[in-house]
């Protein structure tokens, strides 16, 4: 594929110069943006990427640019495809994600506004936590059509999911299929009925018992990262997730994944921003694949609908 197009990614923390760094290498597009308010961490984040290319061999050009609060430098992002907004404070330990919901809304809030008015074609995705809420936020402050915005947060869930089953079942992550869905929190909903080892459904491999286990602790797979490193959060999975979903939408790869959009309709659920399976192409979220639930595993997602429609309804005041 030739290289193409120009995408953005707002934050230059760990999760959005990791992400920025993953785009760049896939070296199918010509210019990747990374900014910040951080003045120069941007700028300085770049230049080393750059500094890599003959190194790894890719010619993406990396563009940093320091950011105002009123605006100052977005031009740089005029003409982007794509735009990610990982901006905002990660989680300490002991926080829940819905702990950042006040300071990050305000963040997440300030750059849509600036991303609607210099790349107001762009698709969004963004990753900033509570994840659910962040994207109903963005939709609504953005007025972009429902499936040009779009929230990172199952693709992670899914690989730590299969992550967990490979490492218990001693496999190839290859071998395993799992999935989640519902929201990126506390009723996460992970799919039993979904997953598989080499074709065999895991419920053959594992009993009722062991799943849960697994289960648990992908629920709980962002606390347990954040709770080891007791600064920050995990940035090498969620980077790659949103790494992939970018690359979907600019290969136009009607790939189906499990991401955070509008669900209108399906599984009985409606007008909520909510974890589901996803057919992400060049406009973002092309249509929703509605699967075959046990009738526990749609009674979880519907649950977690309601959880995460009562929040989302709050934040569009913030
Ligand atoms: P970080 O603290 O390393 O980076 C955040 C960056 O955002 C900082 O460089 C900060 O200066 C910048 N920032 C703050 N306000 C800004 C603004 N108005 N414009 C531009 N940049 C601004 O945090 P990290 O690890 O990069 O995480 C970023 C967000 O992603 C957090 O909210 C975190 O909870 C979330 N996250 C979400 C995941 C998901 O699966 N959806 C997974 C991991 C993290
Ligand atoms: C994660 O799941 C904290 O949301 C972040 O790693």
């Amino acid at each position: 594929m030739a290289r193409t197009g120009k995408v953005t990614v707002v934050g230059a923390g760990f999760y959005g110069s990791t992400t920025a760094q993953r785009l760049a290498e896939y070296d199918i597009f010509d210019e990747v943006v990374l900014t910040d308010i951080v003045e120069g961490k941007p700028e300085g984040l770049a230049l080393d990427m750059n500094q890599s290319r003959p190194i790894e061999g890719f010619e993406t050009k990396v563009t940093g640019q320091t950011t105002g609060t009123s605006g100052e430098g977005y031009e740089v992002i005029a003409g982007s495809r794509i735009v990610v907004i990982t901006a905002g404070l990660p989680r300490k330990p002991g926080m829940s994600r819905m702990d950042l919901i006040g300071v990050n809304a305000k963040i997440v809030r300030s750059v849509t506004e600036q991303v609607v008015k210099h790349a107001p074609d762009a698709v969004l995705i963004v990753v900033s936590n509570p994840l659910d809420e962040m994207t109903a936020l963005a939709a609504n402050v953005s007025g972009f059509p429902a499936h040009r915005v779009m929230g990172q947060a199952g693709l992670l869930d899914t690989a730590r999911f299969s992550y967990f089953v490979a490492e218990r079942l001693g496999v190839p992550v290859g071998s395993v299929t799992t999935l989640t869905l519902g929201s990126h929190g506390d009723t996460m909903v992970p799919v039993p009925s979904a997953c598989s080892v080499d074709g065999k459904p895991l419920a053959d491999l594992l009993s009722a018992a062991e799943i849960e286990q697994l289960v648990a602790r992908t629920r709980g797979g962002g606390g347990e990262i954040v709770a080891l490193l007791k600064t920050g959060s995990a940035y090498y999975a969620p980077s790659a997730a949103a790494a992939r979903m970018v690359r979907a939408v600019a290969e136009d790869a009607e790939t189906v994944m499990p991401v955070c959009t509008w669900v209108d309709g399906e599984y009985g659920i409606s007008g909520v921003y909510l974890g589901v399976e996803g057919e992400i192409g060049a406009t973002g979220v092309e249509r929703i694949v509605e699967r075959d639930l046990t009738s526990a595993e749609l009674a979880a997602l519907r649950t977690a609908a309601e959880a995460v429609r009562a929040k989302q309804a709050d934040v569009a005041s913030l």
